[in-house]
């Protein structure tokens, strides 16, 4: 007899099949949905980027797994020009399909179970949970150290700027988790997903010298390119850090064939080698929450967090299901803050990943209440 389970049995529900009624009513008006409720990408890929991946699409062979020197020189480069991160050995970079692909699977790829713990942020991106429980690990929902006692936890997870908070860490929280974690064994994993997109105050790396004073160790930063660079269709991202760790998790990603496709590095050497388009891509973002920040407090809202990142964090000071109502009476569309963890009920995650043209009419919608 085979010990076969559902492996899906051990995750939750998944999350989005629950406001499908809200959408249909937020489709219904009659000028159109605004669907403000995904951080997906909207504005073309630049054609820098697109000339890169064209550029190589005859080449035949397999990539390699740990990515050209190019990629990883391109990616040392990048982190030390736009975020201050120095002493990376390019050897310490490793691509991956997409930072969630990682994500769900980092805690198996440490060799993390049962007998682990893995701590992540109190309201957060959900997959951190998904990877634990794909590994069989406990899991901790704690933003402060106290909250975990005595105990010693195997991986930690970072996330500032935060999804879906927008909340940055400062640089002293951030020294005291690298110094917790060091005097408990454990690793750390930033995920850093939106650290180029800041407004109102500067996130640090976990591997900026201010940070963790040029030590990786015990460190793994996780970039995506997702959403600087307008790639989440390519799927492209990478970890860096510990060199240690990410030669581990090469080695276990070579025997699986987890490699980024050829024709995608090349296009996220160029992204990384270039800033322009970046800063083009953050000046629209920009744009586009002033517009939506101002609308939602006009219209009663309060904004909590959001000094960085893709989303304004917004509450009416009611249950989330009511506010997402209300929204999609004018036809808008939020994700509920209890898609996050247990304590954000009362909160909505509107992200600023609508054309122009959405936007301005759901800042009209907006006003129009
Ligand atoms: C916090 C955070 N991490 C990781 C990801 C995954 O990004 P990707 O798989 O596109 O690299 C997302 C996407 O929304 C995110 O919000």
């Amino acid at each position: 007899m085979s010990s076969r389970g559902r492996v899906s049995a051990l995750l939750p529900d998944f999350p989005w099949d629950t406001i499908a009624a809200v959408k249909a009513r937020a489709a219904a008006h009659p000028d159109g949905i605004v669907d403000l409720s995904v951080g997906t990408p909207v504005d073309p890929v630049a054609p820098i980027i697109r000339a890169a991946l064209s550029a190589v699409a005859e080449v035949p062979g397999y990539p390699t797994t740990h990515g050209t020197p190019e990629l990883r020189a391109a990616a040392v480069d990048a982190l030390k020009r736009r975020y201050g991160i120095t002493g990376l050995d390019p050897a310490a970079v490793l691509p991956v399909i997409g930072t969630k692909e990682l994500i769900a699977g980092l805690p198996r790829l440490l060799g993390l179970g049962s007998g682990d713990l893995v701590v992540i942020p109190e309201i957060a991106y959900p997959t951190y949970e998904v990877g634990a429980l794909l590994a069989g690990t406990q899991v901790l929902r704690a933003d402060g150290l106290t909250r975990l006692g005595p105990q010693s936890p195997a991986l930690i997870y970072l996330n500032s700027p935060s999804n879906p908070t927008g909340r940055v860490l400062g640089v002293e929280h951030l020294r005291k988790v690298v110094a917790f974690a060091r005097e408990r064994g454990a690793i750390v994993a930033s995920d850093e997903c939106y650290l180029g997109l800041s407004w109102d105050s500067r996130p640090f790396s976990i591997l900026d010298p201010e940070v963790c004073d040029g030590d990786h160790t015990g460190l793994l930063a996780v970039h995506s390119l997702s959403k600087t660079s307008n790639l989440a269709s390519y799927r492209a991202g990478f970890v860096a850090g510990d060199p240690e760790l990410v030669a581990e998790l090469l080695e276990v990603r070579k025997h699986s064939g987890m490699m980024v496709p050829y024709p995608i590095q090349a296009a996220m050497t160029a992204a990384l080698g270039d800033d322009a388009h970046e800063a083009q891509q953050r000046e629209r973002y920009r744009a586009r929450r002033e517009q939506l920040r101002n609308a939602l407090q006009g219209a009663g809202f309060r904004i909590d967090h959001s000094e960085a990142g893709l989303y304004l964090w917004s509450t009416r000071g009611e249950n989330c299901r009511t506010t997402l109502d209300w929204l999609a009476e004018r036809g808008i569309l939020a994700a509920p803050g209890d898609f996050y963890g247990p304590t954000s009920g009362e909160h909505v995650r509107i992200a600023l990943t609508a054309t122009d043209e959405r936007v301005a009419a759901a800042v009209e919608r907006l006003r129009a209440n």
